[in-house]
């Protein structure tokens, strides 16, 4: 596994990810500040200040000794707009093991680009920080993210009974993973 300081721009066939920047403000405050996509999350919806003071951390995470947080924009290549945000959260350097995130505005759900995101942030986790593994939890009712989840090869591994307080709500959320040598059989599957 590596530890990396900056990530370089990664890029989809349609959309960049790359690490966050001040001038990101207004489009991920028009994303976090939407009820509908921080609905199954537990914090949000954001304010313009509070927002301001997140950005400001997430960027900080950026210049940290032996990085473990990654907190990525995500925006169209036709236009330069930042539509979402992409998350990878290394756990501890001994399990190789990071989970992910990833949350888009609703104006672009429903065009496959959730998998476009989940996709590249495959390609971060495995080749480029070499993870052994990688998970993503979400609410079992997130019919977005659950399909997302098992279209782009996550597994099932666990159902959790209200584990998560969202809103004042507990949830049930289920923990999808992948291992790297399940990726690597699904994107070679003749070397396998
Ligand atoms: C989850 C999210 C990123 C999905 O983004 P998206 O761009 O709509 O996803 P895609 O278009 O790539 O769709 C992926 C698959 O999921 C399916 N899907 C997407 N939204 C769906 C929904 N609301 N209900 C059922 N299926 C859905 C798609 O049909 C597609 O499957 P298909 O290829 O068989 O058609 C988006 O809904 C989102 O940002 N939600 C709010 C934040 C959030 O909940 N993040 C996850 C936290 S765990």
């Amino acid at each position: 596994m590596f530890i990396i300081a900056k990530l370089q721009p990664t890029e989809t066939s349609r959309l960049f990810l790359r690490e966050l920047i001040e001038n990101d403000l207004d489009d991920i405050y028009a994303l976090k500040s939407n009820p509908e996509v921080v609905f199954y999350l537990t914090w949000g919806p954001s304010n313009k200040e509070q927002k301001l003071t997140s950005l400001k951390k997430q960027i900080a995470f950026q210049s940290e000794e032996n990085r473990k947080i990654y907190v990525l924009a995500v925006g169209l290549k036709s236009t330069n707009k930042v539509i979402g945000n992409a998350l990878l959260l290394i756990k501890d350097d001994d399990s190789e093991t990071a989970e992910i995130g990833y949350f888009l505005h609703p104006d672009y759900w429903h065009t496959g680009y959730g998998k476009e995101v989940v996709e590249a942030l495959l390609m971060i986790g495995f080749r480029t920080f070499e993870l052994h593994r990688l998970f993503a939890r979400c609410d079992v009712e997130n019919a977005g993210s659950v399909n997302l989840l098992k279209k782009v090869g996550f597994r099932l591994e666990g159902h959790f009974l209200k584990d998560l307080k969202v809103k004042g709500d507990w949830r049930n959320n289920y923990l999808f993973a992948l291992l790297k040598e399940e990726y690597s059989v699904r994107k070679h599957p003749k070397r396998a």
